[in-house]
């Protein structure tokens, strides 16, 4: 595997790596890697040539009241993750490298960016759309894998790309989560070991609504309910179902929806989601009532 940090090196890199013909996925993340990145790694592997992995802690899409200073960093753990998934190159820019002296270019994406985690983030999804725009530039993939877990972020990144005309294929890769529930996040590190119990009432609380949808139920406002009461003394800051294509709410689930949440475990936010749909990838998740592993 190479590693690379500055523009140039990328440049000779992908020159070198790039034969006609090759096709190129990428993963971009923000470092600190789990096996929810290791599985975008694996879907990336088995479908290209060539796998680009970029770790970059993008300081556009923290808010000033957020993590930016403590979000984890391990680099040489994250170089050996991609190293055993197979990676050929792992791209690990500076902020100046992403956004050099001069850079006065944002890409904005509305309406998708308005609700659920935009609300409480102004400027998050431009920070996103932005950094990737700039970094799909560079790097020029045919294919990019971004997880479900960020269900919004999928959505936003998928609607720029189709905006723009971006010669990229978005693919959002299932959701992975812990044996007890608990979607991987690299902030879970952040939590307490009491904090860390208190979370698995988010994936509980989507594992309700799955239950009943899978049951038949259609009315977003029993799912929302039911959902609720599991997150009874949570910090709760929003608890949503929404059209997956078009985050507009819905009173009745005739087209696949999403339900989404976000809370905070003492100072940590953390979110979760499942997709609603009769086909969904997330069927599994209504096992976790009966207290079986995933
Ligand atoms: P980061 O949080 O590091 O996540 C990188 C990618 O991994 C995202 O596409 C995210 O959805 C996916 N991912 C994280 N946890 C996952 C899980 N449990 N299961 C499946 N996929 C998971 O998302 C970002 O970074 C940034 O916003 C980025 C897209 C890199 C732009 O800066």
């Amino acid at each position: 595997m190479i590693r690379v940090s500055s523009r140039l090196e990328l440049d000779e890199s992908l020159a070198r790596l790039r034969a006609p013909g090759t096709r190129l996925a990428f993963v971009p993340t923000m470092g600190y890697l789990h096996e929810g990145h290791a599985s975008l790694i694996r879907l990336a592997r088995q479908a290209a040539d060539l796998v680009v992995v970029s770790i970059f802690v993008n300081p556009k899409q923290f808010g000033p009241n957020e993590d930016l200073d403590r979000y984890p960093r391990d680099l040489e753990r994250d170089h050996a993750l991609c190293e055993r998934e197979g990676v050929d190159l792992l791209f690990t820019p500076t902020p100046d490298g992403v956004y050099p002296p001069g850079f006065a270019t944002s890409v904005t994406v509305s309406g998708l960016t308005d609700s659920l985690c935009g609300a409480s983030r102004p400027g998050h999804f431009a920070g996103v759309t932005t950094v990737l725009a700039r970094l799909f530039g560079m790097i020029r993939p045919d294919l990019v894998y971004l997880g479900q877990k960020d269900f919004q972020q999928w959505r936003v990144v998928a609607r720029m790309v189709e905006d723009l005309a971006m010669p990229v294929t978005v693919v959002r890769a299932p959701l992975v989560r812990e044996a007890d529930g608990l979607a991987l996040s690299s902030r879970n590190t952040y939590l307490s070991e009491e904090d860390r119990t208190r979370a698995l009432a988010l994936s509980r609380a989507l594992a309700q609504a799955m239950r009943a949808y899978l049951a038949g139920e259609r009315s977003a406002e029993r799912l929302l309910s039911l959902s609720r009461t599991e997150l009874d003394g949570l910090d709760l800051e929003y608890l949503e179902l929404r059209d997956a294509d078009t985050l507009m709410p819905v009173a009745t689930l005739d087209a696949p929806a999403v339900l989404a949440l976000a809370a905070k475990l003492g100072k940590t936010r953390l979110i979760d989601n499942a997709l609603l749909a009769p086909d969904s990838p997330d069927r599994g998740l209504s096992r976790l009532l009966e207290g079986a592993a995933l």
